[in-house]
C-alpha cells in the first residue's frame, strides 16, 4: 500500500483494533463471571459428556486407525472446552488454541478449577505459525469462528492444519453478530448456504469462507440451540431471564479435506 493510503488507512485500523482489545476484554470478564459462579459444575467430569457435540463421534470413528485417538486442533476453546469428555474417555487427543489462552489459565488458577484441555495461545488468522500443514486429524471450532478477526483468513488456516481425508467440524450460532447487535467480538454474521461457511459484514459483505480450500462437505444441519443440549460451559442461561439465545439457531457444518 502506497504511503499516503496508508497514512489514510490509519484511523480506521486504530479502531478496528481498539475494538478486537476491548471485545477480548469483555470476553475475558464474561469468563471471569461465569468461572466464579459456575466453576464447582464445570470442573465436574459429570458436566462434560452433555457438553461434548455428539455430531462429532462419527467423524472421530471415522479417521481413527490402529495407532493413538485422532488429534484434534480446537479454536477459540475458551477456558474449559467441550471436548473434554472426549479427552477424558481416551477417544482424541486435542490441542486448543486461543488469543485469551494465558489469562484463561489465570483464570482457571485463580477459580480453582482442573480440566484436562488448557488452550495454548494463538490466533486462527495466523496458526502457519504453530503448526505444520496437516498435522491433525480433525479441526473443531464452536462458536469461535465469527468472533476472529477475518474469519475466511481463519478458516483457511484451518484448513491447512488438516491433513488431507481428515475432517473439519464447526458448529454456533447462525447470524450472531447482528443477532448480538455487532457488540464486542461480535462483528461477523455466519450462515451455511449449500455446504459452505458464509460470512455476511457489517456492510452486507458476503464472502464464502469454505471457497476454494479443498473441502467436501459431509454434513450441514440448522437446529434450534435448545437441541444442541449445552447447559454449562458458558451456555447457562438462567430460567427467569430466558432471552431468545435458546431459541436461535445453531449451525452444524462438517467437511472432508479433499486436497
Ligand atoms: C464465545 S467463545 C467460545 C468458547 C467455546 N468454544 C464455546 O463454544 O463455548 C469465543 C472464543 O473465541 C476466541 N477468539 C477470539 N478471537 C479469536 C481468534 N482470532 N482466533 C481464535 N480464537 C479467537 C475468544 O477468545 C473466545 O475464547
Amino acid at each position: 500500500m502506497p504511503d499516503r493510503l496508508r497514512r489514510l488507512a490509519r484511523p480506521a485500523v486504530r479502531l478496528v483494533r481498539g475494538r478486537r482489545r476491548e471485545g477480548l476484554r469483555d470476553e475475558l470478564g464474561f469468563w471471569d463471571s461465569y468461572l466464579r459462579d459456575c466453576h464447582a459444575e464445570v470442573c465436574d467430569p459429570e458436566s462434560w459428556e452433555a457438553a461434548f457435540p455428539a455430531a462429532l463421534l462419527p467423524h472421530i470413528q471415522t479417521v481413527a486407525g490402529e495407532g493413538p485417538p485422532p488429534s484434534i486442533l480446537e479454536l477459540g476453546s475458551g477456558p474449559v472446552s467441550l471436548l473434554a469428555w472426549g479427552v477424558d474417555q481416551g477417544l482424541i487427543r486435542v490441542t486448543a488454541v486461543d488469543p485469551l489462552a494465558d489469562a484463561y489459565a489465570a483464570l482457571l488458577d485463580k477459580h480453582g478449577c482442573s480440566y484436562p484441555v488448557r488452550p495454548r495461545r494463538g490466533d486462527g488468522e495466523t496458526l502457519s505459525g504453530l503448526f505444520e500443514a496437516g498435522a491433525f486429524d480433525i479441526a473443531y471450532s464452536s462458536n469461535a469462528i465469527d468472533h476472529t478477526a477475518s474469519p475466511r483468513r481463519s478458516m483457511e488456516q484451518l484448513a491447512r492444519t488438516v491433513r488431507r481425508g481428515g475432517i473439519i467440524f464447526c458448529e454456533g450460532f447462525v447470524r450472531e453478530g447482528s443477532h448480538e447487535g455487532w457488540w464486542g467480538l461480535h462483528q461477523h454474521d455466519l450462515v451455511p448456504e449449500e455446504g459452505h461457511l458464509v460470512e455476511y459484514g457489517r456492510d452486507h459483505r458476503r464472502t464464502v469462507l469454505t471457497d476454494g480450500l479443498g473441502l467436501d462437505c459431509v454434513q450441514q444441519e440448522v437446529r434450534p440451540f435448545t437441541e444442541r443440549s449445552l447447559t454449562t460451559h458458558g451456555h447457562a442461561w438462567p430460567p427467569e431471564e430466558p432471552g431468545d439465545q435458546l431459541h436461535h439457531d445453531w449451525y452444524t457444518l462438517v467437511w472432508r479435506v479433499s486436497r
